[in-house]
């Protein structure tokens, strides 16, 4: 075998929570053919991009197999759109670059965000107001058990917010090997609506920003308020925003006539989970290495040698406490292994 396999290897350094725990066995593939290698591996396996969205609770039994499929590159073009292939192993960041450096629009709202291009569509990754779905085109996967390649269109994937086929019917059936975006020539249409963009665009003296722009708006917005994962360990948000129909929300503004909300569809609206773990009390808590990061309560970080097991306690005491107080259920957008 041509691809090496590590035994008994730290994972500190391979997640973004920099918990502590190990694989019985490890393997970086940086192509299809290593990937078919080590595919006919016998043991139980997982597959990890840029490790920003799970966290540790115990070390893995079986083999953790890491998607570094690389490659950027144009597919095709129309007169309005370019479609762009990237390898599964990309980092997130790097096609959002890569795509502003040739003006291609669609992703600077997408700036910054941690993790691989595998995994963008597995949790439907978003941000100031976009979504990964509305710029995907389709992507290939290989399904672990059979080594067989499939394409899934956009009906395929079924996105949902933060959700995919990939988190349900196919949760750790399928590696992402490439995805196909489609992005505009010219002409490119801004998202600027949400939260501080055009604050931040204000600010610079910036009165008709252009994809560049709204990159660096949305970097110096995300830097901000979001630790950075090589300083702090963290995994971005730790829950979903709840989705809860409009009369509960209704209900909810007798007591908490200040509660904000988004609306989500014509009949349902979000509820920040930041606003419901601040107003409960959690902001800037800390129990040992576990805490809630001071700048934005939807943020769990490990100060430095947090266990996997207490940042789970802390997620299910604020859960329970949110449950308590406000009657909302808290789902975790971070898979937990
Ligand atoms: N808020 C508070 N306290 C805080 C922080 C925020 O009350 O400490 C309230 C404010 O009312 C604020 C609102 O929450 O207006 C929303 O905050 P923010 O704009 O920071 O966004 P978010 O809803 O907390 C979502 C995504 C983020 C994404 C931002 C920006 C989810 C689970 N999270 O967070 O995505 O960057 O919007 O678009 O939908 C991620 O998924 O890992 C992630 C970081």
């Amino acid at each position: 075998m041509s691809v090496r396999v590590i035994e008994h290897q730290d994972l500190q350094q391979y997640h973004t929570f920099g918990l502590r725990a190990e694989a019985s066995y490890f393997a970086e593939v940086h192509s299809q053919a290593e990937l078919s290698e080590v595919l006919k591996l016998p043991h139980q396996r997982l597959i990890l991009g840029g490790g920003s969205n799970l966290f540790f609770t115990r070390n893995y039994p079986g083999l953790i197999i890491r998607n570094a499929i690389g490659g950027i590159q144009v597919i095709a073009e129309s007169q309005e759109h370019v479609i762009v292939e990237a390898g599964g192993g990309v980092v997130w960041h790097e096609l959002v670059q890569w795509t502003i450096q040739h003006n291609y629009g669609g992703l600077e709202n997408l700036s910054l965000i941690p993790g691989t291009v595998g995994a963008a569509p597995i949790q439907n990754i978003g941000a100031y107001g976009v979504e990964f779905d509305t710029v995907f085109y389709q992507l290939e996967g290989i399904e672990l058990e059979t080594g067989i390649k499939r394409t899934f269109t956009r009906t395929d994937c079924d996105f949902g917010y933060r959700d995919s086929i990939f988190k349900r019917d196919l949760k750790g059936k399928y590696i992402v090997t490439s995805v196909q975006i489609r992005l505009t020539l010219d002409n490119h249409p801004l998202s600027l609506n949400y939260g501080d963009i055009r604050n931040v665009l204000l600010e610079r003296g910036i009165a008709e920003p252009g994809i560049r722009d709204v990159s660096e708006a949305v970097i110096e917005i995300r830097s901000s308020k979001l630790p950075d994962p090589s300083v702090i360990g963290n995994a971005g948000s730790f829950f979903k925003n709840p989705i809860v129909t409009r009369s509960f929300y209704e209900g909810m503004l007798a007591d908490y006539p200040d509660m904000p909300s988004y609306a989500a569809g014509e009949e349902r609206c979000k509820i920040p989970a930041a606003w419901l773990i601040e107003r409960a009390g959690w902001k800037g808590y800390r129990i040992g290495d576990a805490g809630v990061y001071p700048k934005h309560a939807l943020v769990l970080v490990n100060y430095g040698h947090a266990t996997g097991s207490q940042m789970y306690h802390l997620a299910q005491a604020i859960q329970q406490s949110i449950l308590d107080i406000f009657g909302i259920p808290l789902e975790s957008e971070v898979n937990m292994i």
